[in-house]
């Protein structure tokens, strides 16, 4: 049995990565039915993920540090590869993550300004350096992303009566660092990830996944 492909999300707080990541799932499975592919987050997706991301993204809690943050999310990393990304790719399947390992290294080495070297070399150690063959990172404008993150962060305020997500509290200069980041990890390595910029439509930022995707399918039977 061929090895499936492991295919990952990436974007700021309200850059419509999880909508995508939807889309893209049914895209998929219609191209090939009968052979859905397996659809999981970060943080989240295993009984201990789910645990953990409480803990990470409730705002009620008392903050916690950069290296325990960063720990956590890789604890949470590491089950879900263990659970279910490796398992599944080695059944020949195709794997949606919506968030990885980029997410850490622009969040907690960007943002909280732990630096790349200690994420890339926690990658290595914990998650056996597994790479996506694709990574789709979404990056709107910084300035759409703020707005839309802070809209979003509102309404769950107001429909929940309660902050749900401690990250979305945090401010600006934190997001552009993290949007730094993200296109650092663009430039660095370009034949892994497809950058989608721009203030696009939903239907338009859709194309340009189902054209990268499309490629690697291609190049994948071509194998
Ligand atoms: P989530 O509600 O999944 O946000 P989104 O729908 O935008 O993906 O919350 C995930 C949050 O966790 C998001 O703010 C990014 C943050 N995060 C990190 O800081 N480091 C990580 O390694 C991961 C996976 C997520």
């Amino acid at each position: 049995m061929p090895r499936g492909l492991f295919i990952t999300l990436e974007g700021l707080d309200g850059s419509g990565k999880t909508t995508q990541c939807r889309r893209l799932a049914s895209w998929l499975a219609s191209r090939f039915p009968g052979d859905e592919p397996v659809l999981t987050r970060q943080p989240g997706g295993t009984e201990l993920g789910d645990r953990l991301r409480a803990l990470l993204l409730d705002s009620r809690e008392s903050a916690i540090a950069p290296m325990a943050e960063m720990a956590l999310m890789f604890a949470d990393r590491a089950q879900s590869i263990a659970a279910i990304i490796e398992p599944a790719l080695v059944e020949g399947k195709i794997v949606l993550c919506d968030r990885f390992t980029d997410s850490t290294e622009a969040y907690q080495g960007g943002g909280r300004g732990i630096g790349s070297e200690v994420v890339l070399a926690l990658h290595r150690l914990l998650c056996d350096n597994l790479q996506p063959d694709l990574t789709l990172l979404l990056l709107p404008s910084l300035e759409t992303s703020l707005e839309r993150a802070r809209r979003r962060n509102q309404r769950a305020v107001e429909i929940q009566g309660q902050d749900e997500n401690r990250f979305e509290k945090e401010q600006d200069a934190f997001y552009r660092r993290v949007w730094e980041k993200y296109r650092e990890i663009a430039a660095r390595e370009p034949h892994r990830v497809a950058l989608i910029e721009g203030d696009l439509s939903i239907d338009a930022v859709f194309e340009k996944i189902v054209e990268a995707v499309a490629t690697l399918l291609n190049a994948h039977i071509a194998v």
